[in-house]
């Protein structure tokens, strides 16, 4: 097939663009051209790269008949984040594909009234990101529901070598592992039993392959696509502790004590976490698109961190 990915380079494009020349298909990558994917691979050089700047095409019309004239079977869209936009592309694309499939996130879903919980389950996010995304959706729904060929996909936390993963704290700042890997006390907000659900990137990849591969199945559908089970913050130290092969020393503080203890951003990254504690089940992908990822939640986040600590082997 030939296959449009906008957004080609970036965390999910650097693994799903060699995996679809890999199995054949023609594929063209549209980015700005301002960053390279985060591994090279030889399968690049047979990809035709479009330099397209989705924001200034769309604010004059112009992306979503740019994207048309590519002429894709398959339109990949890993860059929606406007109900105009992706409004603009399936007004541009109808009758033009055998798919869309579009990324959303888990998001979608806010705080999950039950644990674990699929994709019937209600969408009541919270924060601009997730109540846009759902907006998307549903948008996104209504077309297939009328005719339109589009599949979503709702990745967790995307992990993978090149960019650091959420640490067991819910941020970002590799001072956690620092601690972990030197036996430093690392305290985790309230309990600690929040939940984290990463997915590797080679894992989102995967799904989307198989989204177009098993369209007829996967056509007019939302799919979870995250690690099999998430993973508590406490359990996730445990576990980062044990690759540098020392023993977590944790302890807890109530929330509003903790979050004055790092900066307003990890704060913010923490308590999105933390509220969403996603339990997402992704027995749909596995049966309608045999979805299988190879990698856990902790698994996708050490083969990030593994990077990180390049003099380290990490157990
Ligand atoms: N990160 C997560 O943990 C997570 C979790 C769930 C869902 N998601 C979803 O994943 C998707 C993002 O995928 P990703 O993480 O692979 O993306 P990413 O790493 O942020 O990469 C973005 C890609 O888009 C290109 N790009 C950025 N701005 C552009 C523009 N104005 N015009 C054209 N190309 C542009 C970038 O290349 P250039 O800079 O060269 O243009 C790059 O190829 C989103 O839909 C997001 O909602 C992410």
């Amino acid at each position: 097939m030939r296959i449009v990915i906008i957004g080609a380079t970036g965390h999910i494009g650097s693994w799903l663009v060699p995996r679809l020349v890999a199995e054949g298909h023609e594929v063209l990558a549209v980015s700005r051209g301002v960053r390279a994917p985060y591994h090279a691979a030889p399968e690049w050089e047979c990809v035709e790269r479009v330099t397209l700047d989705r924001a200034a095409a769309e604010a004059d019309g112009s992306f979503g008949p740019a994207i048309a004239a590519l002429r894709g079977d398959a339109v990949v869209d890993l860059l929606c984040f406007e109900l105009t936009s992706a409004q603009q592309l399936v007004t541009a694309l109808r009758g033009q594909v055998a798919v869309l499939v579009h990324c959303g996130t888990l998001w979608v879903h806010g705080v999950p009234r039950v644990r674990p919980y699929d994709e019937t389950a209600p969408r009541v996010p919270f924060g601009a990101y997730g109540v846009r995304k759902a907006a998307i959706e549903r948008y996104l729904l209504e077309e297939a529901a009328a005719g339109f060929p589009v599949t979503i996909l709702h990745p967790g936390h995307i992990s993978g070598p090149g960019w650091a993963p959420i640490n067991p704290a819910g941020h970002l700042d590799r001072c956690v592992f620092d601690a972990l890997a030197s036996s430093e006390v690392v305290t985790l907000p309230d309990d600690g039993l929040a939940t984290l659900q990463h997915v590797h990137a080679d894992d989102v990849a995967q799904a989307f392959v198989l989204a177009i591969a098993r369209r007829d199945a996967a056509v007019g559908e939302a799919f979870h696509v995250a690690a099999a089970a998430p993973v508590t913050m406490r359990a996730y130290a445990e576990a980062a502790a044990g690759w540098f092969g020392t023993t977590a020393r944790l302890a807890y503080m109530p929330w509003e004590s903790w979050q004055a203890t790092v900066s307003e951003r990890d704060a913010a990254l923490t308590r999105d976490h933390v509220l969403h504690s996603p339990h997402a089940s992704i027995a749909k992908a596995q049966r309608l698109l045999g979805y299988a990822p190879r990698f856990s939640a902790v698994a996708a986040a050490r083969d990030a961190v593994a990077e990180m600590y390049p003099s380290r082997t990490l157990a």
